[in-house]
């Protein structure tokens, strides 16, 4: 890490979500200066709204880019470009996209991140381990039963843990950019594995119970989810659920040297701070 004084303001967009609100404290214990980049913020930071994006830019160095809702939305690569050109003639030199793995759409966004001329670095991330107990699969968790379009395909969680690790070394360390990490957990797991640990973790009886998309979607739809949602969800679930991510990468030895955070690990510590109890 380079020398506090010498170092700009780190801008961590999607810095209260779950990977940014990892990289922050991270920098902040480095002694690193760091703005936080949301709509709750101090300095609110909105991707909907451009008039919020120059305020934010002011004496950064570096940004980690966290899009919401997802790169795969329709005009996210748009709107990520747009950013980092104006960051970029804000001065900012270096940049690490927090990206989707098996997601053709988020790629473009990436096309665009790596064309804009300063440092970059991609960090092409699994499904979260922490959308269990962090995101839409808390409560479920919680009730007992878990019921989602998937089947057999297996997917290599990763610890959102890592990827923040990850992304501090990229936003301060050397020997990162133009990389693309794939960041991965180090073993293959199907929903019904995940959901066995966590009730492995809990000691409580949690069902997984596999249904179509339609069925999905229809639950979700009447639950008075919003259509982008349900489009989102479903995609997730169908596409990038087809085998194309059935695989382990290394991204996380490469980038730290370590082997990746085990699922089980995750698990346990998440159940032991009462995230999944009964109400
Ligand atoms: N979850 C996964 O498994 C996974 C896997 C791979 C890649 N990703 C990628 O990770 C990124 C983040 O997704 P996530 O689900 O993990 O969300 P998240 O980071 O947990 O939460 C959302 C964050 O974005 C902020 N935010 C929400 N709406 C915003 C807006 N309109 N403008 C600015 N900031 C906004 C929120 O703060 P405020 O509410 O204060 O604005 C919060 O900090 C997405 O691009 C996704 O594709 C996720």
């Amino acid at each position: 890490m380079t020398n506090a004084r010498e170092q700009k303001t780190i801008l961590v967009l999607g810095g209260t979500g779950k990977t940014g609100r990892r990289v922050v404290p991270r920098l902040r214990a480095g002694g690193v200066p760091v703005r936080v980049g949301s709509r709750s913020a101090a300095q609110p930071f909105d991707w909907t709204d451009r008039t919020t994006w120059a305020p934010v830019l002011r004496d950064v160095g570096a940004v980690y880019v966290s899009f919401y809702p997802d790169l795969a939305v329709p005009g996210a690569p748009e709107t990520v470009g747009a950013f980092a050109d104006l960051a970029v003639a804000s001065g900012v030199t270096r940049l690490v996209l927090l990206s989707g793995r098996g997601e053709e759409e988020a790629q473009a966004a990436e096309k665009l991140i790596r064309s804009v001329g300063v440092e970059w670095t991609i960090l092409r991330s699994s499904w979260f381990s922490q959308n269990f107990s962090e995101d839409y699969l808390r409560e479920p968790v919680s009730g007992g039963e878990v019921v989602l379009p998937v089947g057999t395909v297996p997917e290599p969680f990763v610890d959102a843990d890592d990827i923040a690790e990850v992304a501090v070394a990229a936003l301060t360390g050397g020997g990162h950019a133009g990389q693309i990490y794939e960041l991965t957990g180090p073993r293959l797991l199907t929903f019904a594995d995940a959901v066995d640990e966590i009730a492995r973790a809990t000691g409580r009886r949690i069902d997984f119970v596999p249904v179509s998309v339609e069925e999905y979607a229809g639950a979700l739809a009447a639950e008075g989810a919003p259509a982008e949602v349900v489009e989102l969800l479903t995609y997730l679930f169908t596409t990038v659920l087809d085998g194309r991510n059935a695989q382990v990468a290394d991204g996380v030895q490469r980038a730290l040297g370590r082997p990746p955070r085990d699922f089980a690990d995750y698990a346990k510590d998440a159940a032991a701070t009462g995230v999944w109890d009964r109400a």
